[in-house]
């Protein structure tokens, strides 16, 4: 396979990225969805962070994207709008070829470039040590686990917070400090 490209997504790359949800969701615990958006909920997800200015890259080769990446707001109360939230999904044939470390550099210098302070992984399911592995990879640090808050496949799930400063992080105060 030849290098991925990593680039910002637009919605040409909506189906594909729709497929790849649709199978973490279908056979995976990494997110807590029971029924797979389709292609326009989406774009609809897709429009709202592009409108809120989140950043939302794709992993792509010959044409074909393979992974994608973006953040969103950790929650909606003003006062966290230099946190936020990432999400993460590889077509699972390319996992562990660095693919993900790639779409997560990317993803973590334009937040920081954008002036997000903190970022918050929320990882479905304890035992995900991918997706664990990947962010204490980029430097993400343990802050707790909210055991047994998911039922999935007949099974109770955890998820997994970890969490990384960005840029100044808290050492400073940006000057929209109401
Ligand atoms: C999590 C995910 C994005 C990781 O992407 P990836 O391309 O497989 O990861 P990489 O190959 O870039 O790995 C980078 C580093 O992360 C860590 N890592 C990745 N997979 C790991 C695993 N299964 N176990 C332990 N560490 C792992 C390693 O430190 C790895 O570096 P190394 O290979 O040099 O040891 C991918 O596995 C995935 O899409 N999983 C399903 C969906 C998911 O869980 N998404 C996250 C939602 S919070």
């Amino acid at each position: 396979m030849s290098a991925p490209e990593i680039r910002p997504a637009t919605e040409a790359d909506l189906s594909f990225i729709t497929d790849i949800y649709e199978h973490a969701v279908r056979h995976g615990t990494a997110t807590f969805e029971l029924t797979p958006p389709d292609l326009a909920e989406m774009t609809r997800r897709f429009r709202a962070l592009m409108d809120g200015g989140f950043p939302y890259f794709v992993a792509a080769v010959d044409g074909e994207v393979i992974g994608y990446a973006y953040a969103g707001p950790y929650r909606p109360r003003p006062a966290y709008r230099f946190t936020v939230e990432n999400s993460i999904y590889l077509k699972p044939a390319i996992h562990r070829r660095g693919i993900g470390l790639l779409l997560m550099q990317r993803l973590l210098s334009e937040c920081e470039a954008r002036g997000h302070r903190q970022m918050i992984a929320v990882i479905g399911d304890s035992a995900n040590a991918g997706s664990v592995g990947l962010h204490r990879r980029c430097g993400f640090e343990m802050i707790g686990t909210h055991p047994n808050v998911g039922l999935k496949f007949g099974r109770w799930l955890d998820t997994v917070m970890m969490q990384l400063a960005l840029g100044e992080g808290a050492s400073t105060v940006p000057s929209d400090n109401a």
